[in-house]
């Protein structure tokens, strides 16, 4: 009753913001994400009548009851256990290979690692769709790292998300030459986890029922753009989202901001070189890291021209879904 492992982050091009269901964590809109290269997290989790009582390390740390991310590790296995019966504890050991809580979506990383472990661990014999689920219930935004590539993660219409699940546009070898170029602008922990910044944004924000009346257009835009590999139309369509989803957090009361004063120099300097011929777009997710979106050809002249801004950058190529490893952390 042990296995492992491992699953990368997905960016998403049309976001997620906002639930219509807290506890099952369904959104209140469908988002389309690319999950990317390089970055992921590895997990490994054993259910067993040794352990009195859950056990969380997560890079390096270990997390005791009452503590947050604990209590919702604790929540999500619980879930697990309702579907398959049990009712022993498990040891989870988890790390990320890149920063976490920063912005860099490790939350999709982890859950979709730890309910790709699970449905291992506990022989659930949960197929993509269901795996999407089970991640979702930890994090929304996992629920789409279960895919290689380009994903959707449909809204669903029922009250017990059954609907609710994450399918695959496109896999990592589809469109080859997309890269994004994902800039460190800070390594601080972001100042408020999405998931309350969500929720205060739907309850406080006077924009968000404009953010819901435009979302269909932008993911049509977006399944367009991927299906003929149209990338202006791609990065035009997923810029102009986020500052839609960015708009929203600026009107929460009290205001949502993640940007650093580095987030919009790198944001100008991606205008500034688009007007000069060099094809490039920003977004950003909870958090004040930018990441930008380009084609393989412009990857030397851009990070040439941020070169001053962001002191650290990964080049990231379209990655793999979650997976099982036979690598364990324990
Ligand atoms: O799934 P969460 O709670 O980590 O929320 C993710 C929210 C955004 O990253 C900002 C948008 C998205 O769709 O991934």
């Amino acid at each position: 009753m042990k296995a492992s492992a491992k699953a990368n982050p997905n960016f998403a091009l049309v976001k997620y913001w906002g639930k219509r269901d807290e506890k099952l964590k369904l959104p209140q809109n469908s988002s389309i994400s690319l999950t990317v290269s390089d970055f992921f997290t590895h997990t490994t989790i054993e259910f067993s009548e040794k352990y009195e009582r859950d056990e969380l390390v997560l890079n390096k740390k270990k997390y005791l009851p009452k503590n947050k991310e604990y209590e919702n590790i604790k929540e999500f296995l619980n879930q697990a256990r309702k579907i398959s019966g049990t009712s022993l504890r498990a040891k989870v050991v988890s790390k990320n290979n890149f920063p976490t809580s920063a912005g860099f979506a490790s939350s999709a990383s982890g859950f979709s690692a730890l309910a790709t472990a699970v449905n291992q661990a506990l022989s659930l014999k949960l197929g993509k769709k269901g795996l999407s689920i089970l991640a979702r219930m930890g994090s929304g935004s996992a629920s789409r790292s279960i895919f290689s590539g380009f994903s959707e993660w449909k809204k669903g219409k029922k009250k017990d998300g059954s609907d609710c699940f994450a399918v695959q546009l496109k896999d990592n070898n589809y469109w080859n030459d997309i890269r994004i170029i994902a800039c460190i602008i800070s390594k601080k922990k972001k100042s408020i986890k999405s998931r309350k910044a969500m929720r205060e944004t739907v309850k406080t924000s006077p924009m968000y029922g404009c953010w819901l009346e435009n979302i269909e257009n932008d993911l049509e835009k977006t399944r367009h753009a991927i299906e003929k590999k149209d990338f202006s139309l791609l990065g035009k369509t997923a810029e102009h989202n986020c500052l839609k989803m960015h708009s929203l957090m600026w009107t929460t009361i009290p205001p949502i901001i993640y940007q650093e004063p580095k987030t919009i120099e790198i944001i100008k300097k991606v205008f500034e070189m688009r007007d000069n011929g060099l094809e490039c777009y920003f977004t950003m997710d909870a958090g004040p890291q930018v990441k930008i979106l380009c084609l393989r050809r412009s990857v030397p002249a851009i990070i040439e021209n941020i070169l001053g801004i962001a002191k650290e950058r990964f080049v990231l190529k379209p990655g793999r879904g979650a997976r099982v490893s036979q690598n364990h952390l324990f």
